[in-house]
C-alpha cells in the first residue's frame, strides 16, 4: 500500500520544515519537496504532519472490565487522539500474569488492526504483592513489567522483581505509592515510595521507569539518580501538568501549582522522558463510587499543546520528543519519527482553530474527564498507520 501525503508542517523531534511524505509497504521511503507518485494522496496544507504518538501507560481493561472499554473502543480512542501504539497495563481480570492471557490481549488488538500493543505483565503473580514465579513463564514479547496502581509494599519482594527483571532485559514500571500512607497524605505516599522504588533501582542496576510523576520531591529524586547516570526513564501525564489544586479523582491526585511548575521545569531541563496518558477510563456508576482514572487519550495532545506549547514552554518539536520519539525508544520500536525506514505511522493535526472538549464524543467507553468543556488547541484530523488511514474527522 503507498500513500503521499504532500504539502504540510512536518514536525518531528529534530526537524521542522513544509513538505512530503512518501509511504511505501508500511515505511516512510522517502521524504522531501514536491515528490511526484501516482498513489493515493493526501493534501496536508494547513495542517501539521507529526509522527503518531506513543503511550506508555493505557488501561484497555480487557479481559474482564469490558463495561469500562475494550479493545475495540480502547483502539478506537486512541487512533482518535492520535496514537497508534500503546502499552496496556496488566490490571485486567484475569491478572495479564501469563502468557495466555497476554496473547489473548495481543491477538484481539491485531484483529481490530488500528493500532499496535505491548502488553505489561504483572510483577507480581495476580497483582496479589508477593509471588514472582510467573516471571520466569514469561516469553520475549513480554518488554516490561508493572504492578501499576497496586505498587509493590514489601520491599524484599520488590528488589528480588528487579533482579529477575534488570536479568531478563525487562523494564520495570513503578507505580509509587505507599498503601499504608495513602490516608495520611498521598504527597508522603507517592514520595516515600517513589524514593525506595528508586533506592532500589540504584542497588540493583535495573532498568526503571517511573510512572505519572506527580509531585516536586520525585521529580528531584529522579534528576539526582539521573545525575548519577542511572539507568531510568520517567513520565509524567497531561493532566498532572494542566491541572493545579483539582479534586477530580485520580491516582496520583492533581497537585499544586508549585508541583506543576516544577514538572514543567524539568521538562524544559531535559529530565522528563515522555508523556504518558495513563488512559484510565471508568462507568459513569464507578466514577460516582469514587473509581480513580481520567480517560484521556483522545484528549491528551491537544491538553499537551494547549498547556506547554501555546503558552510558549516547549517547542511542537519537544513535545513530539515527549509523545513519540521517546516512547518508542523506551518501547524499542521502529516509529516515533519522521524518517526514511520508519514505520509510516502519521498524525495530521490542526493547531490554528480552537474546539471545545466534549466527552459525550469520545469513542472510549469511559466519558470519565475533568476536561470535559475546556477549550483547547491541537484537533486531531487524521491518523495514519503503516500507510493506511485509521482515523479521518470530515
Ligand atoms: O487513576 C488511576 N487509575 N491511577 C492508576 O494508577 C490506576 C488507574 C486505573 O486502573 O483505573
Amino acid at each position: 500500500m503507498e500513500l503521499l501525503i504532500k504539502n504540510g508542517r512536518i514536525v518531528d523531534w529534530s526537524q521542522d520544515f513544509n513538505g512530503d511524505i512518501y509511504i511505501n509497504n508500511g515505511k516512510i521511503v522517502e521524504i522531501g519537496e514536491n515528490l511526484d507518485k501516482s498513489c493515493s494522496t493526501i493534501d496536508a496544507k494547513g495542517s501539521i504532519v507529526l509522527p503518531s504518538f506513543l503511550d506508555l501507560h493505557s488501561h484497555f481493561r480487557e479481559p474482564g472490565f469490558t463495561n469500562k472499554e475494550d479493545i475495540y473502543s480502547g483502539s478506537g480512542a486512541a487512533v482518535r487522539g492520535g496514537y497508534t501504539m500503546v502499552n496496556l497495563m496488566a490490571n485486567t481480570d484475569p491478572v495479564c500474569s501469563d502468557m495466555d492471557t497476554i496473547n489473548y490481549v495481543l491477538d484481539k488488538v491485531k484483529e481490530v488492526g488500528l493500532i499496535d500493543a505491548h502488553q505489561v505483565a504483572s510483577i507480581t503473580n495476580n497483582l496479589a504483592g508477593d509471588d514472582l514465579t510467573h516471571l520466569d513463564k514469561l516469553d520475549s514479547k513480554v518488554k516490561m513489567i508493572s504492578d501499576d496502581g497496586r505498587d509493590i509494599m514489601n520491599s524484599k519482594v520488590m528488589l528480588e522483581a528487579m533482579v529477575k527483571a534488570g536479568k531478563s532485559g525487562r523494564i520495570v514500571i513503578c507505580h509509587s505509592e505507599e498503601h499504608s500512607l495513602t490516608s495520611v497524605d498521598t504527597r508522603l505516599a507517592e514520595n516515600t515510595m517513589a524514593w525506595r522504588n528508586i533506592t532500589l533501582a540504584q542497588f540493583t542496576g535495573c532498568p526503571v521507569h517511573m510512572a505519572h510523576v506527580s509531585t516536586k520531591e520525585t521529580m528531584e529524586y529522579i534528576i539526582q539518580a539521573k545525575n548519577k547516570g542511572h539507568n531510568l526513564s520517567c513520565e509524567v501525564t497531561p493532566h498532572h501538568i494542566a491541572l493545579v489544586d483539582n479534586d477530580y479523582s485520580v491516582n496520583p491526585p492533581i497537585r499544586t501549582e508549585s508541583d506543576v511548575d516544577f514538572l514543567i521545569k524539568s521538562i524544559k531541563e531535559g529530565w522528563v522522558d515522555a508523556i504518558a496518558t495513563d488512559h484510565a477510563p471508568h462507568t459513569i456508576e464507578d466514577k460516582k463510587r469514587g473509581a480513580p482514572g481520567i480517560s484521556g487519550i483522545e484528549t491528551a495532545f491537544a491538553v499537551c499543546y494547549t498547556s506547554l506549547v501555546k503558552k510558549g514552554h516547549i517547542t511542537l518539536s519537544k513535545l513530539s520528543e515527549l509523545m513519540s520519539r521517546n516512547p518508542a525508544y523506551i518501547m524499542g520500536v521502529n516509529k516515533g519519527q519522521i524518517k526514511i525506514g520508519y514505520d509510516g505511522d502519521i498524525v495530521l493535526v490542526d493547531t490554528d482553530k480552537g474546539y471545545t472538549i466534549c466527552s459525550s464524543e469520545f469513542k472510549s467507553k469511559g466519558k470519565n474527564t475533568p476536561f470535559d468543556g475546556a477549550s483547547v488547541y491541537g484537533r486531531i484530523k487524521k491518523t495514519i498507520k503503516g500507510g493506511k488511514v485509521v482515523f479521518s474527522r470530515e
